[in-house]
């Protein structure tokens, strides 16, 4: 198999774990090389349901290789409990998971520092971050002060983090936040080091023997490219490279590597969290959309914002990560529809806009404009192959690809495993 990235095309939440799963059969290894504990990918198998967050959705596959790699921020505390989750359900980690000695770690004070932050910022401005500190944590390793996960197999950790926490303690007095009680940290922080240390390891030669030997890589992308720390709709944004990009800088392969991009989208789109959404429905329909698909966030369990598919968004995602196929997600969600609309460019000021404006200003005051085709009608839930579905539905995904030039490989119409057919595909 190719190696390849998979990427979320639009505010996260695309479906991104469930498709991770269905190509997780074909490949060696399923590396995370951005975000932290601030992604909730869910996969169904069966009747059983997981909701990964640090670790990799390829564990689930037995004897599959995961790295979580140094573009990712850690937290210990949520890594150990994520991997005593699956323990208990039968999913052993140990051999196959490997977590690199570059990636930095989240403390309890960048987690503080996360919620002192956002309760500062006025209404318009706060960002609806996850309170995971994952902002803090990716400004500490900006500002080169960070500690890494390595740093837990030194035998000087204790004496790092004492310096550490003594620094953070101002930054929080700073923003009115109680200190971290310093002895406490160091107790729960030094115990974790212990058990998490037959993890640790320097990923990037592993990773790159194994891809010199013929073993196949697939990216797993975490949040989505609207997200993105540079390309999203920033200050409302995640603070990683969620874009393909991040696939090299956050695992140390390099880009002539990859193979193949992936982009997943819902057949619709969501946001959750602050920050412009054009297409986003305040209405019924966006009431039944989120009830029907179930929105409400996997880490969080926040509603998310429901809106129409925004193709001025996928085509903004397909120019940035390089997508070569679409994995469109959610089918089924829009069965009961009478008519759907795709947003095909936005206009402001009398201006029309055919890709992503970077001035949020612009872009909240941006007015979609719609193409609408007639709803199906009928359930596609247990539909398995793309000639079976309602000609409506298909006239839809047809459309989908001639907007943004990029044809559909994989088509969801549920949560399950077996809710997938693959499109057949020109070969690249
Ligand atoms: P991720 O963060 O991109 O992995 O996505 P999430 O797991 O946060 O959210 C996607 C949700 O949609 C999960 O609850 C999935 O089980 C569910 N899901 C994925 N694909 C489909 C689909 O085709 N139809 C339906 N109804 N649900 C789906
Ligand atoms: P997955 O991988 C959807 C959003 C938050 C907030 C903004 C910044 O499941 O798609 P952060 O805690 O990262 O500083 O929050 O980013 N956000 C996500 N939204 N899915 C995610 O992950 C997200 N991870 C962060 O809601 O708006
Ligand atoms: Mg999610």
């Amino acid at each position: 198999m190719p190696n390849m990235v998979l990427i979320g095309a639009q505010w996260g939440d695309e479906g991104k774990g469930k498709i991770i799963d269905v190509l997780t059969r074909e490949v060696d290894w399923v590396v995370r090389y951005q975000g932290g504990n601030n992604a909730g990918h869910t996969v169904e198998i069966g009747d059983a349901r997981y909701i990964l967050h640090l670790i990799p959705s390829g564990i689930l596959h037995a004897g599959k290789k995961c790295v979580i790699g140094n573009g990712v921020v850690v937290d210990p505390l949520s890594l150990l409990k994520e991997l005593d989750e699956l323990q208990q359900r039968g999913i052993q980690p140990d051999g196959r998971l490997f977590v690199s000695d570059r990636a930095h770690i989240v403390f309890p004070f960048h987690r503080v520092s996360d919620e002192y932050r956002e309760q500062a910022r006025s209404h318009g401005d706060k960002i609806g971050t996850t309170k995971r500190g994952i902002g803090p944590s990716y400004a500490d390793k900006a500002a080169r002060v960070g500690l890494r996960m390595g740093d837990m197999l030194d035998p000087d950790f204790p004496s790092l983090l004492s310096a550490h926490i003594k620094e953070q303690n101002s930054i929080l007095a700073a923003l009115g936040a109680p200190p971290i009680a310093e002895k406490d940290v160091l107790a729960e922080y030094t115990a974790a080091a212990k058990r998490l240390a037959p993890f640790i390891t320097d990923t990037i030669p592993i990773l790159n023997r194994g891809i010199a030997a013929g073993e196949s890589v697939l990216f797993e992308g975490a949040q989505g490219t609207m997200l993105d720390i540079d390309f999203g709709t920033y200050p409302f944004v995640t603070s990683s490279s969620a874009t393909a990009g991040g696939a090299c800088t956050g695992s140390g392969v390099a880009p002539h590597r990859i193979d193949r991009v992936i982009g997943v989208v819902k057949a619709y789109t969501t946001r959750v969290g602050e920050g412009p959404f054009p297409t986003e429905l305040l209405d019924d329909t966006g009431k039944m959309i989120r009830e029907t698909g179930h929105e409400f966030g996997a880490t969080t369990g926040r509603p998310r914002r429901c809106g129409w598919f925004d193709a001025v968004v996928a085509r903004y995602s397909v120019m940035i990560n390089g997508i070569d196929f679409w994995a469109v997600t959610k089918m089924d969600v829009l069965d009961s529809l009478e008519t759907i609309r795709i947003c095909v460019a936005y206009e402001c000021g009398g201006k029309r806009y055919e890709t992503v404006p970077a001035n949020i200003r612009v872009l909240e005051k941006c007015k979609p404009v719609y193409e609408d085709f007639k709803g199906w009608k009928v359930s596609t839930k247990d539909v398995s192959r793309f000639e079976d579905l309602p000609a409506q539905a298909k006239a839809y995904i047809r459309r989908l690809e001639e907007l943004t030039g990029v044809p559909v490989w994989i088509l969801s119409v549920g949560p399950r495993r077996d809710s997938t057919m693959k499109l057949p595909l020109k070969p690249k």
